[in-house]
């Protein structure tokens, strides 16, 4: 048996921030942040809020649609590297705010590749038999982590969530096909959050040293991404017989275009194939693919028994690709 995805959702908080206000905030300008990154604004949670604000929003929708009511989630995973508070998990902030009373749950941190981490988790659950559903999460309040004086890391990054919900599918027709995942620590010293973790706790000194902001040497990360989503498609591809021109649709993880563009290229995939949406949210971390598929869906664009490949690549490094047909 396999597990198929019944409902998809997301959330956008209301508040942009265009390239023309990142303009007055660093030494950056519109046609530079489009030419080499594809975003032309993304969206920005208030301060006040944290992840689970989205998460939850994100998590409602994909359950309504799945026509499953809060009560009978049984599992919750949430891929996020800004959880609300270090403990407990925001899975739990989530848990409490959705009304999920029975159902049990955590928070994975795989990156931008979390969600993809987490589907590949969730849908064990389901084909052992063991558990009916599963909801899972990616969301990330980005803004709470990044330097709005560091036009390296600013101008790519915003906040949103996007959830799925696993259930079993009638039969083997439908459903997540096939996963690969991969992590080599290689990519620790390339993109981090150094402070408020173990080895450097919060003290004023890290606060001064700005060690809790994200940092990335962008030039690296792109070569190890462009690398691992593609060599990890054509895998997972092969792997089951099928070329790019057998896919419907590829979802990857919205991180630039010209990684997009590059992954879609070696793959040998037309523009129509890929879904796009990172001119209107940049990077938004776990949340990137959870949240174009919701989009895709909303906007029809998916149909029932449409192959499609999910892929994303992400801080450890982490990366990995699944692939499933549309059962909704
Ligand atoms: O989601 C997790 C994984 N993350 C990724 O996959 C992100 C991967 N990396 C990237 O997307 C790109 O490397 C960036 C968007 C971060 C940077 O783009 P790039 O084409 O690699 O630019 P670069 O860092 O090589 O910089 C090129 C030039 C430099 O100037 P010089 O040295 O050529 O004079 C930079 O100082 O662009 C300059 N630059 C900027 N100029 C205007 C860097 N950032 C900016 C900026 N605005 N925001």
């Amino acid at each position: 048996m396999r597990a198929i995805i019944s409902g998809v959702g997301h959330y956008s908080p209301e508040r942009k921030l265009t390239n023309k206000e990142l303009e007055k905030m660093v030494d950056t300008n519109d046609e530079w942040i489009t030419v080499r990154t594809g975003i032309k604004e993304r969206a920005i949670l208030d301060p006040e809020k944290g992840t689970s604000y989205m998460a939850t929003r994100a998590a409602k929708m994909a359950c309504d649609q799945a026509g499953v009511p809060p009560e009978e989630i049984e599992l919750i995973i949430l891929a996020t590297i800004t959880p609300d508070m270090m403990v407990p998990s925001a899975a739990a902030i989530v848990q409490k705010e959705l009304g999920a009373d029975h159902c049990w749950g955590y928070d994975l941190n795989g990156g931008c590749t979390g969600f993809i981490y987490a589907l590949a988790t969730g849908c064990q659950f389901i084909e052992t038999g063991k558990y009916r559903n599963a909801l899972l999460i990616g969301a990330d309040k980005m803004s709470a982590i990044i330097n709005y004086e560091d036009r390296n890391t600013c101008v790519i990054f915003g906040d949103a969530a996007g959830a799925v919900l696993l259930e079993p599918g009638a039969d083997d027709a439908r459903g997540i096909v096939d996963f690969d995942l991969h992590m080599d620590g290689v990519g620790v010293e390339y993109l981090n959050v150094l402070g408020g973790g173990s080895r450097h706790p919060a003290t004023m000194d890290t606060v001064k040293k700005k060690m809790h902001y994200v940092y990335q040497d962008g030039k690296t990360v792109f070569k190890y991404a462009v690398k691992g989503m593609s060599t990890v498609s054509e895998t997972l591809l092969r792997r089951n017989g099928l070329t790019g021109r057998d896919l419907d649709h590829l979802v990857p993880h919205q991180a630039n275009f010209r990684i997009i563009d590059a992954v879609g290229k070696k793959l040998g995939l037309t523009p129509e194939q890929i879904v796009v949406n990172i001119e209107k949210y940049g990077n938004t971390t776990a949340a990137t693919i959870p949240l174009a598929m919701s989009e895709a869906h909303q906007e029809h664009r998916f149909k029932k028994d449409d192959w499609i490949l999910l892929t994303a690549f992400g801080a450890g490094f982490t990366w990995g690709s699944v692939l499933l047909k549309w059962a909704i």
